[in-house]
């Protein structure tokens, strides 16, 4: 293991991948730099694993699969999710400082000793490693049959994760993976792999055995590809756009492996004139703008109910005005820069579309570029209001800090607009009645509804998509029915 806390940031040397528990370079020596979002410099040169890398680190998955960790007993893997959540909460200055430095997540304000939620995911699902079992079945066949269910884990898994949040994403796949028993090979995204294999460090530390979790670093097309297709992988879980989630299910097509997805959004949150909008308005607000708006469930699409549509929309435009833009290190930094140059340029092209549609701009609009600022990715907050359903900005996911807002007359006709939509990820609501509430929730189509609230999110409580968003769900205990095969016994006893 490098003795650096972050294998090349701090020593100079480039990052090595982490296969059957040894540290690697790529089998081709390639490699590609990592860029720190909020200054455009390169921080660190990463391994770029080829086909022949996803094959070493496959081979190694699938032999710690077939060895002792498939007859481990619950308790210890256990005790190893116990250790690791140890390990994440021990290092998690670092582990921010690393997707500060990489991906532009602001570092914020952090107490000495604060809880990581991370840890907590990881804690979780310790507690279900020892609580996975079948069922016994009655059955009326004829004399005796007894009818029992087993679960099992489904064997070796590919995660592929995107950047927005780098700790996060890793351990929403690591975590049900060790609960399960299964192995795995884990890819970040190339625009922020530090943070992930600061992570292989710590499964190593806590005594996770070599080949039980394999980090490869590289690209989609290529690293990310070559585990989608591999024969020898039997899941793949992925987080990313809804585009790469369909070539994922062609390219998962030859050996059917199981797949999850949590893809896209473009979530509506709707605002009555019954909310109480000292609450609505910065809810709204950085439930678009939290993360310079890189969240899969932003509530991007914002519908107010006409007798406060101005007002909400004079409050929300200050709101954003007022945000700090800055460095991801200041800790007074509220909004970060976007994650690399081809997402500034993404997000740029929505920017000048919206007026270009139609959409009257009441907040930002554009990318900082004076000041300290200027070599990084940032653009301003920004609010669009006077949109309409069909404009391109109120459809396509953005993934940047640009609020839509929409009027609307009543709850019928916001349930269509809210719904007419490809995605389904998530949904909001503002309202004092209760009943509104109630309903709204049971006819949004959307995997995740909140109200008076946003993006929260619990371990014990699942999250997936509706319609293009995904396939199945993560978090809580159906998250884990992803990594089991379930098979049926029979036994004749008479
Ligand atoms: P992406 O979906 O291309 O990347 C996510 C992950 O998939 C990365 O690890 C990448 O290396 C991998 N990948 C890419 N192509 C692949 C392929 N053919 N086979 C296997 N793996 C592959 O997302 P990207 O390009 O970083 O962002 C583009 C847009 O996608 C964003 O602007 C945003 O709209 C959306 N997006 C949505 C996310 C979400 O959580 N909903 C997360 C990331 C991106
Ligand atoms: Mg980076």
């Amino acid at each position: 293991m490098p003795a650096d806390p972050v294998p090349g940031l701090l020593g100079g040397r480039p990052a090595k991948m982490l296969i059957g528990g040894r540290w690697v370079d790529a089998v081709s020596g390639k490699t590609f730099p990592s860029v720190n979002p909020s200054t455009g410099e390169v921080i660190a040169d990463v391994a770029e694993a080829g086909p022949a890398d996803a094959d070493r680190a496959v081979a190694a998955a699938r032999a710690a699969f077939e060895g002792p960790w498939r007859r481990m007993k619950p308790v210890a893997r256990q005790e190893l999710l116990l250790a690791f959540a140890d390990a994440v909460q021990d290092d998690f200055d670092e582990l921010r400082l690393l997707e500060a430095l990489d991906m532009g997540a602001p570092i914020g304000k952090r107490r000495p000793g604060a809880r990581a939620w991370e840890a907590d995911i990881l804690r979780y699902f310790a507690g279900w490693a020892t609580k996975i079992h079948g069922e016994t079945l009655p059955n009326s066949i004829p004399g005796s049959v007894l009818t029992y269910t087993l679960r099992e884990p489904v064997g070796v898994v590919a995660a592929i994760v995107p950047w927005n949040r780098p700790v996060n994403n890793a351990i929403w796949k690591i975590a049900p993976v060790l609960a399960t028993g299964c192995t795995m090979v884990l890819k970040p995204a190339e625009e922020a792999c530090l943070a992930s294999l600061r992570l292989g460090e710590l499964l190593t530390e806590a005594g996770v055995p070599d080949g039980v979790v394999n980090i490869i670093t590289g690209f989609g097309e290529t690293a990310g590809a070559a585990l989608t297709e591999h024969p020898g992988v039997d899941k793949v879980a992925f987080t990313g756009s809804t585009t790469v989630g369909r070539e994922i299910v062609k390219a998962s097509a030859g050996n059917l492996k199981r797949v999850s997805l949590e893809l896209g959004g473009k979530s509506p949150d709707v605002v009555f004139a019954d909310a109480d909008l000292d609450r609505a308005i910065p809810g709204a607000a950085m439930g678009v703008f939290a993360f310079s708006g890189q969240v899969c469930c932003a509530g991007t699409r914002i519908y107010v109910e006409r007798p406060v549509y101005d007002e909400f929309v004079e409050g929300v435009s200050e709101f954003a005005g007022r945000l700090k833009v800055g460095d991801s290190l200041d800790p007074e930094t509220k909004i970060g820069p976007l994650v690399s140059a081809r997402q500034l340029d993404r997000v740029r092209g929505y920017l000048e579309l919206g007026p270009a549609e139609g959409a009257r701009r009441t907040a930002g609009g554009g990318r900082i570029e004076t000041g300290e600022l200027a070599h990084g990715f940032f653009v301003q907050p920004t609010v669009f209001a006077d949109v309409r359903d069909d404009m391109r900005v109120a459809r396509e996911e953005i993934f940047g800090p640009v609020a839509c807002v929409l009027p609307f007359d009543t709850i019928d006709e916001v349930i269509g607009r809210a719904n007419d939509t490809d995605y389904g990820l998530a949904g909001g609501v503002w309202t004092r009645d209760v009943g509104k509430a109630h309903r709204m929730a049971a006819e949004l189509q959307a995997g995740t509804v909140w109200v008076n609230t946003m993006l929260l999110f619990d371990p014990a409580v699942p999250f997936g998509g509706y319609k293009t968003s995904g396939w199945g769900l993560e978090m809580g205990r159906h998250g884990l029915d992803e990594y089991l095969n379930e098979k049926s016994v029979w036994l004749r006893t008479d």
